[in-house]
């Protein structure tokens, strides 16, 4: 792909993947390739491999055939160690958000900190929680735990988590889901924002077509573990595709 002329980088590149669970085939010779600092929205229903396909690019699970390169490493032949620097380039907000209610808001978002950097001054890993909080407008919330907190609230919160160690690449599971208008509105936002000033390449999973073309550079859409289009907003407007002009209508 190129923008302005020039081509553009692939961070993630996702080759003739197929996954099954058993004898269920979940995802399909799945091909796909993300570029540097675009927000890629997949769209598609419920079952269709979303989720999946987003845990086979952290490495939480391994494909049954095909090859993922996250940052020009094949991560399908990395051990867990080897892992280890490729994930801490990605953040990942989980479907659900999946903060620790045993822990508070700034405890929450200092894990992964810790986890790459147990060492960590005190003062300076404070420092930058608040930091963190504060740009997703959540710094009065540091000592709350997250049962206390709106969903609205726990998906910044857990988007503080997932950007606290700066990645470069940013997964998000249905960010605006459940969320109202103007919640979800804020989430775009702060997604676009991620891009604009940070140039964070973004994979967002969502099913709700206002929330994806507010953010969207390009969407891919998947049914029964295959991918059924692929292009910009405008395209996928177009489409006279039954499935998909149902899905978008
Ligand atoms: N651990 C598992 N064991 C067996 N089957 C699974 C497992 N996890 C997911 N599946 C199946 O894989 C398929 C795809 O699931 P996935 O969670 O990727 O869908 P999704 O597109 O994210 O759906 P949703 O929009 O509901 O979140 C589903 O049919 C699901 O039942
Ligand atoms: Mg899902």
């Amino acid at each position: 792909m190129e923008k302005n002329g020039f081509p553009q980088e692939e961070v993630i590149s996702v080759e003739n993947v197929s996954f099954t669970y058993g004898d269920d085939m979940i995802l399909d010779d799945l091909s796909l390739d993300v570029y540097r600092g675009e927000t890629l929205v997949i769209l598609g229903g419920s079952g269709a491999g979303k989720s999946t396909l987003l845990r086979l690019i952290m490495g939480l699970i391994r494909p049954t055939r095909g090859r993922i390169c996250v940052l020009g490493q094949d991560i399908t032949q990395l051990s867990e160690k080897q892992l280890r620097p490729v994930r801490k380039s990605l953040g990942f907000v989980f479907q659900g958000g999946a903060l620790f209610d045993s822990l508070t808001v700034a405890e929450n978002v200092a894990y992964p900190i810790k986890e790459y950097n147990p060492k960590i001054d005190e003062h300076e890993l404070k420092e930058i929680v608040h930091q963190t909080l504060a740009y997703v407008h959540m710094e009065n919330f540091m000592d709350v735990r997250p049962s206390e907190l709106s969903g609205g609230q726990k998906k910044r919160i857990a988007i503080a988590r997932a950007v606290v160690t700066k990645p470069e690449i940013i997964l998000y599971d249905e960010p605006t889901t459940g969320l109202d208008p103007i919640v979800a509105r804020r989430i775009n936002d702060l997604i676009n924002q991620l891009r604009e000033e940070k140039n964070i390449t973004s994979i967002v999973v969502t099913h709700i077509m206002q929330d994806a073309f507010a953010i969207a550079n390009r969407l891919v859409m998947m049914k029964d573990g295959k991918m059924v289009f692929e292009g910009h907003a405008d395209q996928l407007m177009l489409s006279e595709d039954p499935y998909i002009q149902q899905f978008v209508r």
